[in-house]
């Protein structure tokens, strides 16, 4: 243990101390926009800074950063930013607004009524709502979904899975989504509810979503995170892990919650991930030692001879990405990705007008190792593996307003599903004689134990 740690561990001790919503009065949202590899490393050492929350991370030059401070640390950033001479400027000087006109928009409880007839998606659901949510469509739609228990968290919450399928015996090509690994993303899981209700609603009654059920089995992980989203409804807005205690140090004296999506087994322990339990990038000390990643492995492991395609969903940057994030090195499958990724953007701005950004993720956003959508690719050998940042390009980042909720889905389904419509088309053309349909296995590069459940014999909770 060195002086470094035991210097996170003041602070690791003042955040466990604090027993009540944690309030963000004065702490401040810097952004800036480096302009040379000095500022960059000076940006990227502060990333070592616990009381430091990078929103955007500093990855390249001319790349925005932005970085959410508390009052007693402002100044020592500012002092690093004057030192290397990086302008910033304020995005705001007090979080804890953004935070509580976002409390009164979203207040739990008055969404509830009615649930399935009347729980709105234009609004941000506390766990207790969205578990009732899928209990009661898992009831409404009983011929068409199956809701599956895919683990239990450390703080004993399910992480639930919807199946949503009209038939075919489980022989039907499979589309995965999962949102809310990260905790403080709430448009993830807003948008990934907004999609099982758009498939079960229109299904019978609009023909392309009838064909897009009754082609595929659609299978959604709305909330990944539930220990993290319970925590940002009652505790701290902006936390990012799991709740899980930090195996080897000792109760209360720790930092808690590890990052899910650096916990899988690809690339663990390399770029972009953290070995300090402080950290909101603390990768854990084995890969799958936790119930978020293990629950998609699981799941993903199960189809992954029939999935069409993944789709994991966080925010914010507006990016959608291929693989890999842990290496710049083109991916196999890379001009095939880039076809793909151009039929979803030209799909996502002709809905709402809105411009994204497209690319392999290390390109686009910034190194990750241990994540989800390359270890879908390598590993499980998923060869449509993305990864979507949605809105939005940062001015209010994690705390996107309400009236972007509904926009923001309803682009993001125009994607997922155009995508998933040109795949088929093109099966199609290829499925004449004589034409090759297999599809190429990609090697496996990372050692793993995989425990193989079949979704289709567990049972509802
Ligand atoms: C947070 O702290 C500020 C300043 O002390 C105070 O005005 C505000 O009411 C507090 N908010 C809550 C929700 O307690
Ligand atoms: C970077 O930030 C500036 C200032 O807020 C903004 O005008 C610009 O659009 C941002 N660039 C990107 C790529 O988001
Ligand atoms: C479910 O399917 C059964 C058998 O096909 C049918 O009798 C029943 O009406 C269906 N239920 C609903 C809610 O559609
Ligand atoms: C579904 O598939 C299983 C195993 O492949 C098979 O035993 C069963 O008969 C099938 N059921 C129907 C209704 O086709
Ligand atoms: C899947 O479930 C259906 C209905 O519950 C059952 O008839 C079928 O045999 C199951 N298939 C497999 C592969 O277990
Ligand atoms: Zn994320």
């Amino acid at each position: 243990m060195n002086l470094a740690f035991l210097l996170f561990c003041h602070v690791c001790l003042l955040i466990n101390a604090v027993s009540t919503f944690q309030n963000f009065s004065g702490h401040k949202l810097l952004g800036m926009t480096p302009s040379n590899d000095e500022q960059v490393m000076a940006l990227r050492n502060l990333m070592e800074d616990p009381e430091m929350d990078f929103w955007l991370e500093p990855t390249r030059e001319l790349q925005n950063v932005s970085v959410h401070v508390p009052p007693q640390a402002a100044q020592k950033l500012e002092g690093t930013l004057r030192n290397v001479g990086l302008p910033f400027y304020t995005i705001t000087d007090d979080i804890e607004k953004w935070i509580e006109r976002e409390r009164e928009e979203n207040y739990p409880g008055i969404h509830l009524q009615g649930r399935t007839s009347g729980f709105a998606f234009d609004v941000y659901h506390p766990l207790d709502e969205i578990v009732a949510y899928l209990d009661d469509v898992s009831r409404k739609y009983p011929n068409l979904t199956k809701l599956i228990n895919m683990g239990d968290t450390y703080e004993g919450n399910i992480i639930y899975l919807l199946k949503i399928s009209s038939g075919g015996n489980d022989t039907r090509p499979a589309v995965w989504i999962d949102a809310g690994i990260h905790s403080r993303e709430w448009i993830a899981p807003a948008t990934a509810l907004y999609m099982i209700n758009n498939l079960l609603v229109n299904y019978g009654n609009d023909p392309y979503i009838t064909g897009l059920v009754d082609t595929n089995d659609w299978y959604i992980m709305p909330l990944v995170n539930p220990d993290g989203y319970l925590h940002t409804w009652n505790w701290n807005r902006l936390w990012r892990k799991n709740r899980a205690l930090a195996p080897g140090f000792p109760g209360v004296l720790i930092c808690r919650g590890i990052d899910p999506n650096r916990n899988f087994d690809i690339f663990f322990g390399g770029p972009s991930t953290s070995s300090t339990p402080c950290s909101s990038i603390y990768k854990g000390n084995r890969p799958f030692s936790e119930a978020e990643s293990s629950a998609i492995r699981d799941g993903v492991m199960s189809l992954r001879d029939r999935m069409r395609a993944y789709f994991s969903l966080h925010s914010f940057s507006q990016i959608w990405m291929s693989p890999h994030g842990y290496t710049t090195l083109k991916a196999p499958h890379f001009d095939e990705h880039m076809e793909l990724l151009t039929v979803a953007i030209t799909a996502v701005e002709a809905t709402h007008g809105v411009h994204y950004k497209y690319g392999p993720s290390s390109q686009t956003l910034y190194a990750t190792s241990g994540s989800a959508s390359d270890w879908v690719y390598d590993v499980a050998g998923v060869r449509h593996s993305f990864s979507l940042e949605l809105r939005d390009r940062g001015v209010f980042g994690f705390l996107l307003p309400r009236t972007e909720i509904l926009p923001t889905s309803e682009e993001t389904w125009a994607g997922i599903s155009a995508i998933i419509s040109h795949l088929q088309a093109k099966e199609k053309t290829k499925a004449t004689p004589g034409a090759p349909t297999s599809t190429a296995t990609i090697a496996i590069t990372a050692e793993t134990t995989i425990t193989t459940l079949n979704l289709n014999t567990t049972d509802t909770p």
